[in-house]
């Protein structure tokens, strides 16, 4: 049986989830400065927290598409370059999800790049409660309702997140995927996913939810953020005449007053 990852966060207004994905550490063209004025941006203020949703090591291996010889370092030291950068937010991690880039070692030699990543942020024991192999289901609760005075609970959201699978030319494919997929699970407010280092999206939809104890149908809004890479255009994506893709974190917001998310699509840095 799985289990949903449980954070329970103290009483903010409201907090901001990013996604860190597809930094694709060791690449040439991801854009290093940027990466880092966001870390800095997450410690600046409490309500800001982050999820590892895989592709954050470029892992060129030789079984790989990747060029090895194009690394700006090694495996090995994209690992220990990403913990040092993260090291400073590493409290702040809501959970571990490897991507395809990281999977390629655990298929090869069973090394499990974001497992060790994980304990080395948080300890064996957090990690333990933090990581997945393939997906995540995040249950944030925080905040309070405010109408219901005192002593009022807190909002509580379930996310999932995945890092992404398939690519087409056109993000809309992958939107229409996790739009399909998302609806697929009953209860989940929102959905998470990287990968296709296309443009930046965040969309809602409704869904009708049968409420039996009142004998009616409600509407209630799902949401999706579809996330993107830290990279500058050139090298290989030219190459195979890809698009440009978006760059840069897309703030989740998740209300603490009521239940509301609201997703920016502008990078917050
Ligand atoms: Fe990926």
């Amino acid at each position: 049986m799985e289990q949903l990852i449980v954070h329970k966060l103290p009483d903010f207004p409201k907090i901001e989830l990013y996604s860190v994905n597809d930094y694709h550490d060791g690449d040439e063209k991801t854009d290093e400065d940027m990466f880092k004025g966001f870390v800095k941006f997450i410690s600046a203020e409490p309500f800001r927290y982050w999820g590892y949703t895989g592709d954050n090591l470029n892992n060129a291996i030789k079984s790989s598409v990747s060029n090895v010889y194009n690394e700006k370092r090694s495996p090995h030291e994209q690992k220990e370059h990403f913990i040092e950068l993260m090291r400073p937010v590493a409290n702040k991690c809501l959970w571990f999800v490897p991507g395809n880039h990281e999977a390629r070692s655990s298929k090869e030699t069973d090394s499990q790049l974001v497992w060790d990543i994980a304990c080395r942020l948080v300890g064996d024991d957090e990690a333990r409660r933090l990581y997945r192999e393939n997906e995540a289901f995040v249950k944030i609760s925080f905040g309070r309702y405010s109408q219901h005075g005192k002593n009022a609970e807190p909002v509580t959201y379930v996310g999932w997140v995945v890092h992404g699978d398939g690519g087409g030319m056109y993000v809309g494919n992958m939107v229409n995927k996790m739009q399909q997929r998302t609806m697929a699970i009953e209860g989940v407010d929102f959905s998470i996913c990287g990968h296709v280092h296309k443009g930046k999206v965040g969309h809602s939809f409704p869904v009708r939810q049968i409420d039996p104890r009142n004998d009616i149908i409600r509407i209630r809004s799902v949401s999706n953020a579809i996330c993107t890479a830290w990279a500058d255009y050139g090298g290989y994506a030219a190459r195979k005449l890809m698009l440009p893709g978006g760059k840069g974190a897309l703030p989740i917001e998740l209300n603490g007053r009521r239940k509301e998310i609201e997703i920016r699509v502008g990078s917050a840095v």
